[in-house]
């Protein structure tokens, strides 16, 4: 049996694939108490409360010895494109760094109520986007992003395509439509609302939007967790949908090189 090593494991939506593709986990942690009671319940009792800066994690690293995989679904607010950041990929170029550089603008005034003396940040015209990236004479680049599919029009104002947030205020998700990205603070009505009826989203709709099966527990049956970190937890997951395909691919990297055994390469595997 393969070897996990799962680091800012938080409920378990990333590990959760793995232990299905038949991955052992003989170490996982996290600094959410939550999370690891979450984890405990569902997927395995090898996780301990550990923060990964302190001492005791450099301890227990040390002790455990050999493993196949490490996991680390570690936080991603602190930056939004992961991803190994090879020179060469071609899809590097599919937009110039002015362009880039205005996405990010956009990306990041755009939930802000009020930035400065933007009444609202979203959607944001063209002379606050050079004012706020310091660039001129950007229609091009703009045009460019409109072409690509990255941007949107509205009242003579851009936006992220495909982004809901937007002023933040009772959005309400299509039942048709793909879902929008589970945020860790779906429980407050203010940024989205059931399809139908006039309240937020449960937390098991919230499970379930992310791919967690109904058996994986979050508050049920104890008082461990509260509703609010049930919902951070699953904000925070990394959709089991997407693990389970991911930790398919790993098994079947095994499956082709057990004959090199020796010189497997440890995986590391990283969604954020
Ligand atoms: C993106 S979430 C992980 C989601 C998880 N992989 C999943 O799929 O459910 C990041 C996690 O890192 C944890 N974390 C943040 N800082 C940490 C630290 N210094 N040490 C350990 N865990 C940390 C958070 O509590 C959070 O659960």
């Amino acid at each position: 049996m393969k070897r996990i090593v799962s680091l800012f494991s938080g409920c378990g939506g990333l590990d959760l694939g793995f232990k299905e593709q038949g991955f052992d986990v003989i170490y996982a942690c996290d600094s959410d108490q939550a999370a690891v009671h979450c984890y405990t319940k569902n997927i395995d009792h090898a996780i301990v409360l550990r923060d990964v800066t302190s001492n005791e994690f450099r301890s227990d690293i040390l002790a455990i010895g050999h493993c196949d995989v490490v996991l680390g679904g570690f936080p991603c607010q602190g930056f939004s494109k992961a991803g190994p950041k090879n020179e060469k990929d071609t899809r590097n170029n599919l937009y110039s760094e002015n362009e880039e550089l205005i996405l990010e603008v956009i990306g990041k005034h755009r939930r802000h109520k009020k930035y400065g003396d933007i009444p609202n940040g979203n959607p944001l015209p063209i002379d606050e986007i050079e004012r706020l990236s310091g660039l001129s004479g950007i229609g091009a680049e703009i045009e460019n992003l409109l072409s690509k599919g990255y941007l949107k029009l509205k009242d003579s104002k851009y936006d992220l395509k495909g982004a809901m947030f937007c002023s933040g205020l009772f959005k309400r998700p299509k039942w048709n439509e793909p879902s929008p990205t589970v945020l860790t603070n779906f429980h407050n009505p203010r940024y989205f609302l059931h399809p139908f009826q006039n309240r937020p989203f449960s937390l098991r709709e919230c499970a379930r939007l992310q791919g967690f099966p109904d058996t994986f527990l979050f508050t049920e049956g104890s008082h461990e967790i509260d509703l609010v970190s049930g919902y951070r937890l699953v904000g925070n997951a990394v959709p089991p949908s997407l693990s389970r395909q991911f930790a398919s691919m790993v098994r079947q990297f095994f499956r082709e090189n057990e004959h090199q055994r020796s010189k497997l390469p440890l995986i590391f595997a990283k969604i954020g």
